[in-house]
């Protein structure tokens, strides 16, 4: 994880937030490959939750919401974690962390998610769990720390100015969802999809960017009628999409990712059953992506709170239908580092992203043989220009080609092409494969194409 880390600083995938004035914790901004890694793996995530599927459809809510939608959502009541101060170094944590991560030191998985405040001071009170941070055994009572943020609106006055930051995005799908009924051509069972920034006042964040306080959720709420599906079986079916997107899309090793079902005292108050797909994280494995069935909690909630009728009607029976739901949840960014620790690979002291072309940042890097000689540099730039209009491309032209190559490999980049002097004579140029360090000789008219089918 420390090596991780430190790739992602000096390579620009991800800078801690808010540096220059000392750091903002658990904030990170995306540097230059952390931004195109990010977009393409929301890319391929739409590409294949909505535009493949002829039953889903996008939606963008906003992120400042009513506060009304998350008093009915039962995030103000209960979107709480258990929080534990040391008192005698003040540090602040989650007192499920506290007990897994203690227990993980010694090997043991333990889960104490769901547990009652009691249990977990139970807990750390009879195996003497020491402060992570001081070592001391002197702990506060476990209290309520809600999660949501609360936002004043300044033009309106009153308890009609406060809002929150949405703490996930599906309040949005069930909000609109009337609105998405009367405006498209959509049949049950279908869902509805949205990528977009949420937040969360977490107070153990930690491991990089995968629990940070904001973050961006991809989800689907996948509505349906239960008189005519059986959830089980679309439960069954949307764990095999999940996967499928894991090892064949992102290309991530299969062993190291694993089903775990949610016991009654873990999972969430609106679920009637919770599994998460899990990857082993260097901190071993925790959720990646949840898959709830909500049943139809949240559209009867709204509707009891806004006074609005969110029911539809059967076209064939014209019977009134309250839809249950089936909710795939994933974090872009828990995704983005999971994807980063699975392509890790060392070569002695090289290191290389053996990332998927599809995710690369740049998918081929220019470099002309030599800095100082113009007529290589001028040949190179053409081919840089020309390769820049279907794919991102980078220049290099700095230090000599071996420590470009060693830079391309820590980037990710599949394909190095080096134009030299016999490129000069026979317009062809040399294409290095990152993970065969292979080269191919391919003539300049040919590269785009030859790309292409290796991108594919
Ligand atoms: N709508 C259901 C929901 O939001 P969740 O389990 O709270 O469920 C879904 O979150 C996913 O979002 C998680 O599986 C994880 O990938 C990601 N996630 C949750 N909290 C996060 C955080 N603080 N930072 C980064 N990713 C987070």
């Amino acid at each position: 994880m420390d090596k991780l880390v430190a790739l992602t600083k000096r390579r620009g995938f991800i800078f801690p937030g808010s540096e220059i004035y000392g750091g903002l914790a658990n904030t990170y901004d995306y540097g230059p490959l952390g931004t195109e890694l990010l977009r393409n793996i929301k890319n391929l995530w739409w590409k294949n939750f909505v535009q493949e599927r002829s039953d889903i459809v996008g939606l963008d809510a906003g992120i400042i919401s009513h506060h009304r939608i998350w008093e009915a959502s039962g995030h103000v009541a209960g979107f709480a974690d258990a929080m534990i101060d040391c008192k005698n170094c003040k540090a602040r944590m989650r007192a499920d962390h506290l007990i897994e991560n203690y227990f993980a030191g010694k090997g043991e998985d333990k889960k104490v998610e769901g547990l009652s405040f009691e249990d977990l001071e139970k807990i750390i009170e009879e195996n003497k769990i020491p402060c992570p941070n001081c070592g001391k055994k002197d702990f506060t009572k476990v209290r309520k720390f809600n999660l949501l943020f609360p936002v004043q609106l300044g033009i309106v006055e009153g308890e009609g100015g406060q809002a929150y930051l949405r703490g996930e995005t599906a309040q949005g799908m069930f909000t609109n969802f009337k609105n998405v009924v009367d405006s498209s051509r959509v049949r049950l069972p279908f869902g509805i999809a949205q990528i977009g920034k949420s937040f969360r006042n977490e107070i153990t964040p930690g491991q990089l960017v995968f629990r940070t306080i904001e973050f961006e959720l991809a989800e689907v709420e996948y509505f349906f009628d239960p008189a005519t599906e059986k959830w089980e079986e679309l439960f069954e079916d949307w764990k095999k999409e999940l996967w499928n997107f894991a090892t064949k899309v992102l290309d991530i090793n299969d062993k190291n990712l694993r089903w775990r079902e949610h016991d009654d005292k873990e999972r969430s108050f609106y679920s009637k059953k919770t599994e998460d797909l899990e990857y082993n994280f260097p901190f071993g494995f925790k959720e990646l992506w949840g898959l709830a069935y909500r049943t139809d909690y949240d559209l009867l909630k709204h509707t009891e709170f806004s006074k609005k009728d969110l029911s539809i009607v059967d076209p064939q029976t014209n019977k009134k239908i309250v839809p249950h739901v089936i909710e795939p949840a994933v974090g872009i960014n828990r995704l983005l580092l999971m994807v980063l620790l699975d392509s890790y690979a060392e070569d002695g002291d090289r290191v290389i992203l053996k990332l998927n072309p599809k995710l690369a940042p740049y998918k081929v890097a220019v470099f002309p043989l030599l800095a100082n000689k113009e007529n290589l540099i001028e040949e190179a730039r053409k081919i840089y220009e020309s390769l820049k209009k279907e794919m991102m491309v980078a220049w290099d032209d700095r230090g000599n080609i071996g420590k470009r190559y060693f830079a391309q490999d820590e980037a990710g980049t599949p394909f190095c092409v080096t134009v030299d002097f016999q490129t000069l004579e026979d317009k062809t140029v040399t294409v290095r494969d990152r993970d065969t360090a292979k080269q191919d000789r391919i003539a300049i008219d040919k590269l785009q194409e030859y790309l292409q089918n290796k991108l594919k």
